[in-house]
């Protein structure tokens, strides 16, 4: 494929044609922001905090969706670029829960980084919130609709996996969200508790049930670790407070990756000093139920029972 050469920054950059203004920026090491792309789903140009300026196109394109021409010039941190990045994360927060004391991610929030990095203490617009009931129909996940800057990672990640597509775009302008087919909590859903979803949203609208309240991000270490169940070899983090595994998390998918509950129960098996009794629905309902169940084990656990009592 041919190289095209642009500059970005004063910084004469050569990428392949075809290449994103984002992707060639980040080849030199130049940062841009970004709340809605994931390098392993196409580009959906949401949130535009990627905006760039380019002389000679009109507004500021976002960067995550243009791709580089020859002798393009590129300017990713310009007084106009800056204060529009601003406007985005000030009307972000006009309709977002000032809750980083108490919230899950606080300190792995890219909205907080970014309220930071651009000095946005508050919001100046104020009108209209959304107040959804938060959505914890399930033991494993929970969706805090008010946090939701509406990215679509995990839309895109859902739709990912063939047969998935668990949740999609429902309603329309201040009402968008995300919602499962019938808007039925997620726990009513035909969702598989993968988790994948939960690994890439930027924010503290879906984190993880087990969990919850065990600790700061800054006081948890993390390990990531290769699950053997099955021949996708998905990686997962353990999570380690105090020397002692306090629960598993699914890594960024990636392609092909399904990150299944499966795999994360029998890691929390393995690993978690005190795992999480592990739950599947029956019915329609959530219940408890044994190990082997949990991890499709019961066959061979029947198998080796009557071995041995030979
Ligand atoms: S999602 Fe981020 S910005 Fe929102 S309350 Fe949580 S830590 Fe704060
Ligand atoms: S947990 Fe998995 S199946 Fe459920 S919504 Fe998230 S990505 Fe889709
Ligand atoms: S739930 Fe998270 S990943 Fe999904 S659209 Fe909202 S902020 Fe983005
Ligand atoms: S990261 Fe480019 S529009 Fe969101």
């Amino acid at each position: 494929m041919a190289n095209v050469t642009l500059t970005i920054d004063g910084q004469k950059v050569t990428v392949p044609a075809g290449t994103t203004v984002l992707d060639a920026a980040r080849s030199a090491g130049i940062f841009i922001p970004t709340l809605c792309h994931d390098p392993a789903i196409p580009g959906f140009g949401a949130c535009r905090l990627c905006i760039v300026e380019i002389p000679g196109m009109r507004n500021l394109p976002a960067s995550c969706v243009t791709t580089v021409a020859e002798g393009m010039v590129v300017h990713t941190a310009s007084e106009a670029v800056i204060e529009a990045r601003r406007t985005i994360i000030d009307l972000l927060l006009a309709n977002h829960p000032q809750d980083c004391l108490t919230c899950e991610k606080n300190g792995d929030c890219r909205l907080q980084d970014y309220a930071f990095m651009y000095g946005v203490r508050q919001t100046s617009f104020h009108g209209e919130r959304k107040n959804y009931p938060l959505d914890d129909s399930n033991p494993y996940i929970i969706r805090d609709q008010n946090k939701c800057i509406l990215c679509g990672k995990c839309v895109r990640t859902c739709q990912a996996v063939p047969g998935r597509s668990v949740i999609d775009f429902g309603y329309r302008g201040f009402n968008t969200r995300v919602v499962t087919a019938m808007d039925v909590p997620l726990g009513e859903s035909d969702c598989v508790y993968c988790a994948r979803c939960v690994a890439v949203c930027p924010v503290g609208a879906l984190t993880y049930k087990p969990m919850a309240g065990k600790g700061r991000t800054w006081e948890i270490q993390r390990k990531p670790v290769t699950c053997t169940f099955c021949e996708s070899g998905c990686t997962f983090e353990l999570n380690i407070k105090d020397g002692k595994v306090i629960g598993i998390t699914a890594k960024e998918p990636g392609p092909g990756r399904p990150l299944c509950l499966k795999g994360r129960l029998g890691l929390e098996l393995l690993y978690v000093e005190e795992p999480m009794t592990p739950m599947l629905k029956k019915d329609g309902r959530f219940v408890p139920v044994s190990w082997a169940e949990a991890l499709g084990l019961e066959g061979v656990v029947a198998r080796m029972k009557e071995v041995e009592g030979k």
